[in-house]
């Protein structure tokens, strides 16, 4: 691929061993994917922070990057860390296993990388702007960067978005080029989507079925809010390798392969994913609640009292402005827990004594059953809350 003369300096590496390493694994992965050059970027978003996912090996490489001197060079944020980063002892995470998590944010602290610990990077005021170019590492935010932003990223790996906000830049291929980007199956949806779970099952089969294609998804509501296609985008990209959907009626689609979504599909994903079983805990923010969602479970038990145990995932930056508004408090005095930085997938928590749980998430169901084992039971966020209350 074309380097640049500056780019040609790093990767001989005059600026530096860290700035080397970076280049070297972005050369490689343009080399491999046949990209002319580099292109800039406007931020990076980095996965692979909770310990519990990257364990020794990982902690490791990231001190030996950060005490190279990298630094990142564009904004910089992160995907979810392990634990709630200041209320970890309440919630049961052990000593060791916050030790190595705070060794973990400690080298991304050196590399002036932002812990926002959180998955939908876009509610973070810094959303891109369509067309412009990111590197982003969070599967479910990569799809909802290319599909309803209309940004170009690239499904990025937590080393290659690492090298990429050190750089500022990435190789120009897949999603950051238009010709990728056109609808190569159009997808008409023969069945309603009343609630956020159809969409969450839909984005499942989806990815399941379609791999890494480009649909163009026909029959849902007009302008579906921004909740819905996270759901929809979240499932697509974890029982697949989607990158990109659309929703727009003008999109072109020449020579489309055209398929039918029923009910009956739908209905498989559930018998899949979800088990009639009664268990006492509930997760709700897969990914991570936005105000709206905080809003709607503030609402609901106000001034009522939890039967189950109700954990409701969020950024630290939503819980905040949550807090403001008294939706935290809300859902505290109902006996909720609302939790930041972290994850039901990606924290332990699951991992003492929790052998099923109720979630309105595809992907958690996905993760939580392949990964540790924990059966889950499938319902739309309002009906979690209800669950919850009963
Ligand atoms: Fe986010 Fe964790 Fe789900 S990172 S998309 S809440 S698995």
């Amino acid at each position: 691929m074309h380097l640049t003369k500056a780019e040609e300096r790093i990767l001989d590496g005059q600026e530096g061993r860290a700035q080397q390493l970076a280049m070297r694994l972005l050369v490689a992965i343009g080399d491999a994917y046949d990209a002319s050059r580099m292109v800039k970027i406007r931020s990076a978003q980095i996965s692979g922070i909770s310990y519990k996912t990257i364990g020794d090996p990982g902690l490791e490489f990231l001190k030996e990057i950060s005490s190279e001197g990298a630094v990142a060079t564009v904004r910089s944020m992160l995907n979810p860390a392990g634990m709630d980063l200041s209320r970890w002892r309440e919630l049961g995470i052990s000593e060791q296993f916050a030790g190595k998590q705070l060794e973990i944010m400690q080298c991304f602290e050196k590399m002036k990388i932002e812990p926002t610990c959180t998955c939908i990077p876009y509610h973070e005021n810094n959303a891109p702007l369509k067309r412009e170019h990111v590197a982003w590492a969070e599967s479910s935010a990569v799809v909802f960067a290319n599909s309803v932003l209309e940004a170009h990223t690239n499904r990025e790996g937590g080393p290659t978005a690492l090298a990429s906000s050190i750089l500022g830049i990435s190789p120009l291929y897949g999603m950051h080029l238009e010709e990728h980007r056109l609808p190569t199956h159009l997808v008409r949806v023969k069945c309603k989507l009343n609630i956020d779970l159809g969409y969450s099952l839909l984005g499942y089969w989806l990815g399941k079925n379609l791999e890494s294609s480009v649909p163009r998804i026909d029959g849902v509501p007009r302008n579906p809010s921004h909740d819905k296609l996270k759901a929809l985008c979240a499932s697509m990209a974890a029982s697949g390798s989607i990158s990109m959907f659309s929703v727009k009626k003008e999109d072109r689609e020449p020579r489309a392969e055209i398929i039918d979504v029923h009910r009956e599909e739908l209905n498989e994903i559930a018998n899949l994913l979800s088990s009639e079983g009664s268990y006492e805990h509930v997760a709700l923010g897969c990914p991570h609640l936005s105000l709206h969602e905080m809003r709607t479970i503030a609402a609901m038990v106000s001034g009522k009292q939890m039967k189950k145990k109700l954990w409701c995932f969020t950024s630290r930056h939503i819980r905040d402005q949550a807090r403001q508004y008294g939706y935290v408090a809300s859902i505290e005095r109902a006996g909720g827990n609302v939790i930041c930085d972290t994850c039901i997938v990606v924290s332990p928590m699951v991992e003492s004594g929790v052998d099923g749980l109720v979630a309105n998430s595809c992907k958690a169901a996905h993760y939580l059953r392949s990964l540790s084992r924990v059966e889950t039971r499938l319902m739309g966020l309002e009906e979690c809350v209800k669950y919850a209350l009963a």
